[in-house]
C-alpha cells in the first residue's frame, strides 16, 4: 500500500545560470556524481516503495526529461500540471489519482531536490512515520534541528510532553519572519519542516476537503486512475483555476492533526549555490569544484563549476560562485547569492 508522490515542478532559479526555467536544477547533476537530483531522489524512495508507485508530478513542459531521466517509468506515473499553482493544487491531484486506485495508501510527498546522506536512516524514518500513519489519522512531518533563524522555511513547534519519538505538533507556522524565527529557535522546542510529509490518502483529501474545500470542490469528480483523454481535458481547463498555494499554507498551518518525527539524518534542501557548496567535498585551499580542473592561488570559498574538465585558473578571489555555461558566465559574491533571483529577472529583461 506504499506509494510515493515526487514534487519535481520547481524551477530553482537561485541555481541559475545551471537551473533555468527549461531546465531546472532536479534535472541536472548538481552535485557531480553522475547521477541527477530526481534521479537520485527516485532511487532514494525505491528502497521502500514499489518503483510503480512513485509518482512524478511536473509542469507538462518537463514530461520528456522525467522520460529521458526516469526511463522504467510509465505514463501512469506521471502527472503533468498545465501551469504553476504551487504544491497543493499538484498534491490533492495526485492524491485523488492515487485514492481511486488503492484507497487504503500511505504515502510521502517528497521534493526532487533535497541532499540526503544517510539513506538509511531516512528510511528507517520514514517507515516509522508509515507504520503511525496506517495506525492514525495522522499528517507527519519530518524535522530538522534548526541552526539559524533561517525565514525560508515552516516551523514546526512540538509538544514537550510527548514521549515518544513522533511527536504532536502545538504548531505549524510557514516562513515566520526574522524576529518570530529567533523567538522560536531560543525557546528550543521547533524544528525546521523539511518539506517530506507522510500521510494515508484518506488524511491527506480530508484534510483537503475540511481546509480547502473550494480547491477540493475544483478537483473532486475530474480525476481518473489512468490519463484518459476526459481528464487530460478536464485538467486543462480546471487545474489553471486553482489557486496559487503551497501544502504548508493549505493544510499543514490548519489542521490539528498534524505530528513530527525528528530527523536522524542530515538534510539539505539544497536551495542556493552556498548550500549546494557546504555539502561538496573542498580542495585544499577551500574551494567546491564541479567539472572543472582548476588552479587556484590566493584563492578559497569558491563555488566553481563549468562543463566537464575545463580548465577554470583562479586568483585572488575568494567567496564567489563562479559558472560557466555555454551561453552564460556568472562571478558573483556568494554572500548575495538569495538576489541571483533578482539577477536572472534583470537579465532577462535586458538581453
Ligand atoms: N510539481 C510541482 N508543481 N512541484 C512544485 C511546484 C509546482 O507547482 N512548486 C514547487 N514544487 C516543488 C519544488 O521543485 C520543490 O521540490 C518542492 O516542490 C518545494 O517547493 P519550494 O518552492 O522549494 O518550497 P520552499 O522551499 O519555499 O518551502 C518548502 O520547503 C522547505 C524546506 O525546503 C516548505 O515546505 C517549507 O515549510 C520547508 O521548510
Ligand atoms: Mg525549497
Amino acid at each position: 500500500n506504499y506509494y510515493a508522490i515526487l514534487m519535481a515542478g520547481g524551477v530553482g532559479s537561485r541555481f541559475w545560470p545551471v537551473s533555468t526555467q527549461e531546465f531546472p536544477k532536479q534535472f541536472h547533476d548538481m552535485l557531480g556524481t553522475g547521477d541527477t537530483l530526481i534521479q537520485k531522489t527516485f532511487h532514494r524512495l525505491a528502497k521502500l516503495i514499489p518503483q510503480e508507485n512513485i509518482f512524478i508530478l511536473t509542469n507538462e513542459r518537463y514530461n520528456d526529461l522525467v522520460f529521458e531521466q526516469l526511463p522504467s517509468v510509465t505514463k501512469r506515473q506521471v502527472v503533468l500540471e498545465p501551469a504553476m499553482r504551487n504544491t497543493a493544487p499538484c498534491i490533492l491531484y495526485a492524491s485523488l489519482k492515487i485514492q481511486k486506485e488503492n484507497p487504503d495508501a500511505v504515502m510521502i510527498v517528497a521534493p526532487s531536490d533535497h541532499w540526503i546522506e544517510d539513506e538509511t536512516a531516512f528510511t528507517n524514518n520514514v517507515q516509522q512515520a508509515f507504520d503511525f500513519c496506517s495506525q492514525n489519522d495522522a499528517l507527519m512531518t519530518l524535522g530538522i534541528q534548526p541552526t539559524f533563524p533561517n525565514t525560508g522555511y515552516g516551523y514546526i513547534e512540538f509538544d514537550k510532553t510527548s514521549a515518544i519519538d513522533i511527536k504532536a505538533v502545538n504548531q505549524f507556522r510557514e516562513k515566520p519572519d526574522y524576529e518570530t524565527a529567533k523567538e522560536f529557535i531560543e525557546k528550543g522546542n521547533f524544528l525546521w519542516n523539511a518539506g517530506i510529509f507522510m500521510w494515508s490518502v484518506k488524511s491527506v483529501v480530508e484534510a483537503f476537503q475540511n481546509n480547502q474545500p473550494k480547491l477540493y470542490e475544483l478537483f473532486k469528480n475530474g480525476i481518473s486512475v489512468y490519463n484518459t483523454d476526459k481528464e487530460y481535458d478536464f485538467i486543462q481547463e480546471n487545474y489553471p483555476k486553482a489557486e496559487n498555494i503551497s501544502v504548508d499554507y493549505a493544510i499543514m498551518e490548519t489542521s490539528k492533526n498534524v505530528y513530527v518525527i525528528a530527523a536522524e539524518f542530515d538534510w539539505n534542501d539544497l536551495g542556493t549555490w552556498g548550500s549546494l557548496y557546504d555539502k561538496l567535498d573542498k580542495d585544499a585551499s577551500g574551494n567546491a569544484v564541479v567539472n572543472s580542473r582548476t588552479l587556484t592561488e590566493d584563492a578559497s570559498g569558491n563555488m566553481i563549476r563549468s562543463k566537464k574538465d575545463k580548465i577554470v585558473v583562479v586568483d585572488g578571489l575568494n567567496d564567489y560562485i563562479i559558472v560557466d555555461k555555454e551561453d552564460v558566465l556568472l562571478i558573483y559574491p556568494k554572500s548575495k547569492e538569495q538576489d541571483i533571483k533578482k539577477v536572472l529577472q534583470k537579465v532577462k529583461n535586458t538581453f
